[in-house]
């Protein structure tokens, strides 16, 4: 029996300004817009450039989930950073991020689960929070893969972009209430290579020829993870809605990761959702990896889609091979005072 309930309180996300449309990737490798837009869904992503580092976009996020929150850097006191495409594979970006927003007092740590890390870290924090240790939590899904990316392998190229999403979630008010209904995880490690980025074991220049070292890129087996995606995602996703006590009747809106236009719309069908309660906006952005669901949901709340009291699954899948997902209320308040910013979506069709 947990000790408190879970709010959620705010939500912010960033992204980089350079834009990486298909057609910028048809001088670097042999592709063409209508094969990445027809097998992907993606028309664009966004790219860091100069030394912008994704403990920057992690901070912006952050910034801006304090402000829909009403609260300032010194009210945390927990922070989980979802990322595989660190700036450094230590220190840790949660020790970044705190010194960035003013958590002083906040204690962290990172967490690398690649596409479903965001709500591996979610739920870790929900457990904080449960059981007394936090009463604040900031969790942070953000990737930079264009740093670890191949850009001359057209398998990957076209696939990612950059981008950080963040919630925050605090000690519910009211006893025995909580937003959080229900989590769920599954892994597979038997099928882990099929996604991998290798760190270079052959360092040594005394026992490795220099044309053996290995290169640190991300591979990835794309049909085998689509595979993987469209049978275990809908499975776990049904199981934490029963463990929530709900129907799939009862689920308002699906917010996943955002890998393939066309794994959603097999999970669709799958599942007998309809067309409008899966929330897309992969077009945009690629495959943000652990700050896709963020940016997914924040959109749909910018454009009206979610509403306050609506019921969400949230679920991120890809490297382990792992699932995450999450069930929960969305009754989070936006305190932000000045104009409601346009969505993320208005902001990168304006530059079409
Ligand atoms: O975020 C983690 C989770 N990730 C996912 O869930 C991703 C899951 N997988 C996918 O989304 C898809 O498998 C991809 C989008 C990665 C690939 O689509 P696909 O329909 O599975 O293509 P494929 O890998 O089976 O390749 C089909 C053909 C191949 O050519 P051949 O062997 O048939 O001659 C590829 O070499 O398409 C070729 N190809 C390309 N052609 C043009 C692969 N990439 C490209 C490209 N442009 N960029």
């Amino acid at each position: 029996m947990s000790k408190y309930g879970v709010a959620i309180r705010g939500i912010g996300v960033s992204i980089p300004e350079h834009i990486v449309w298909n057609d910028d990737l048809t001088g670097l490798v042999e592709t063409s817009d209508e094969w990445i837009t027809s097998r992907t869904g993606f028309k664009a992503r966004r790219v860091v450039s100069g030394d912008q580092l994704v403990t920057d976009l992690a901070i912006e996020s952050a910034k801006n989930a304090l402000a829909y929150a009403g609260m300032q850097g010194e009210d945390i006191d927990l922070i989980i950073v979802a990322s595989s495409t660190p700036d450094y594979i230590y220190p840790a970006a949660c020790g970044v991020v705190q010194q960035g927003i003013g958590a002083l007092k906040a204690f962290g740590f990172d967490m690398m689960m690649g596409c479903s890390g965001l709500i591996y870290a979610l739920s870790t924090a929900v457990q904080f929070i449960e059981n007394g240790t936090a009463k604040n939590a900031l969790v942070i899904g953000a990737d930079t893969h264009s740093r670890y990316t191949d850009w001359y392998d057209r398998n990957t190229c076209v696939l990612f972009g950059d981008g950080a999403g963040a919630f925050i979630i605090s000690r519910h008010e009211k006893a025995g209430e909580t937003d959080v209904l229900a989590v769920d995880f599954m892994l597979d490690g038997a099928r882990g290579q099929e996604i991998k980025l290798p760190v270079n074991r052959d360092n040594c220049p005394l026992t490795t020829p220099r044309q053996n070292i290995e290169k640190s890129a991300i591979y990835m087996n794309g049909r085998e993870v689509f595979k993987f995606a469209v049978g275990e995602v809908p499975r776990l996703m049904a199981e934490t809605v029963k463990k929530a006590g709900l129907t799939p009747q009862e689920i308002d809106y699906y917010v996943l990761h955002q890998a393939n236009a066309r794994i959603m719309t097999a999970m669709a069908e799958r599942m007998d959702i309809r067309e409008e309660q899966m929330i897309v906006n992969l077009e945009h952005y690629g495959n943000t990896s652990a700050a896709s669901i963020p940016l997914a949901l924040y959109d749909a709340l910018m454009s009206g889609q979610i509403k306050t009291g609506n019921t969400l699954v949230l679920c991120g899948f890809g490297a382990g091979l792992a699932v995450s997902t999450a069930v929960m209320k969305w009754n989070c308040v936006d305190h932000r005072t000045d104009a409601a910013p346009a969505t993320l979506q208005t902001k990168s069709l304006e530059v079409v």
